[in-house]
């Protein structure tokens, strides 16, 4: 492996798999990508496109459309494809006819030779990931889930905001389900390592009230951007290169992600948003927060509501 060019499989071409796409060449993270979709013309069409932004990349990607075939050499296949969330449905909205989907795409990906990481951002993506690993047989280190890492980064962005300093020096986490029972874990969120009640004490201006407000927003978000423009793509999109870079550069970041818990959290057989170190070879560990009572119980009550949407599926 080591001698090889990294090799990234997207399948799903749409508009969060083409912004992932978009994101990825501009940061130049990975040598290859290939794109993957059931329509072709879009992934040839995006391929034509995104080759003609190459003389302004940091450094060279090369793209192309394929078919699950390329998926073999991949060193990473990530999935964005599937049906999204129309205005007023919820992402557990999506189970079933996304499973299906799933079935179909993994059992491809897997006949193709595939031994690398999969990384899956469709919703629910809790769910699908574990789908994935199901499907796929791999070991759970290396399926990963998009997870919370695009509530976390609305919550950092934010709190960033309303304390007025760099979201890049605010470090909260939003754990559990992506979706409506996730929850934000306030004892431990800080601004370069003081924590956000030592802050609100000592400065005018902040209310508990407004802190509980951008929680609020925080796992509202897709709604709002849902009934504006109709979906939400560029934030994931990011996420997903963040998370790509962790993986292929080997960089053993704490991101929040989608892992399979085996006792962490007092959780077991199933895939939720925690903080994770993630590396080349996928999830290296699952990072244990100490939660309080509170918090306990909601990260609970989030793995129940997602136990139970599974039921019918894996049952
Ligand atoms: C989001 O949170 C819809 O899951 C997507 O933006």
């Amino acid at each position: 492996m080591l001698n090889r060019v990294n090799r990234v499989a997207l399948i799903g071409t749409g508009f969060v798999g083409s912004s992932y796409a978009f994101a990825l060449l501009n940061q130049g993270i990975t040598e290859e990508l290939v794109l993957i979709d059931l329509n072709k013309e879009k992934s040839e069409g995006d391929a034509m496109d995104l080759n003609h932004g190459l003389p302004f990349a940091p450094s060279r990607t090369k793209i192309w459309f394929g078919n699950y075939e390329d998926c073999g050499e991949a060193d990473l296949v990530v999935i964005t494809a599937g049906a999204n969330q129309k205005p007023g449905e919820t992402r557990l909205d999506l189970v079933e006819k996304n499973t299906r989907i799933f079935k179909g795409i993994v059992d491809e990906i897997m006949s193709s030779g595939f031994d690398g990481i999969f990384l899956v951002a469709t919703n629910p993506v809790d769910i699908l990931t574990y789908a994935v690993w199901k499907f796929s047989g791999l070991p759970k280190e290396r399926v990963i889930g998009s997870g919370t890492i695009l509530d976390t980064a609305r919550f950092r962005f934010l709190l960033g905001d309303y304390f007025d300093v760099d979201t890049r020096n605010v470090h909260a986490y939003i754990i559990g389900e992506h979706g409506d029972t996730e929850l934000p874990v306030w004892s431990h969120a800080d601004i370069a390592g003081t924590t956000i009640s030592e802050w609100t004490k000592n400065k005018a201006g902040y209310n508990q009230a407004d802190l509980d407000q951008i929680f609020l927003n925080v796992r509202d978000a897709a709604y709002h951007i849902i009934e504006r423009k109709g979906a939400t793509y560029y934030g994931i999109a990011m996420g997903l290169v963040r998370l790509t870079k962790a993986i292929l550069r080997n960089e053993n970041s704490v991101l929040t992600v989608s892992a399979y818990l085996d006792g962490e959290y007092g959780q077991k057989d199933i895939f939720v948003g925690v903080p994770a170190v993630v590396n080349r070879n996928g999830i290296k560990e699952v990072v244990e927060l100490e939660l309080n009572d509170e918090e306990k119980e909601k990260f609970t009550h989030s793995v129940q509501v997602l136990k139970k949407t599974m039921e019918p599926v894996f049952n």
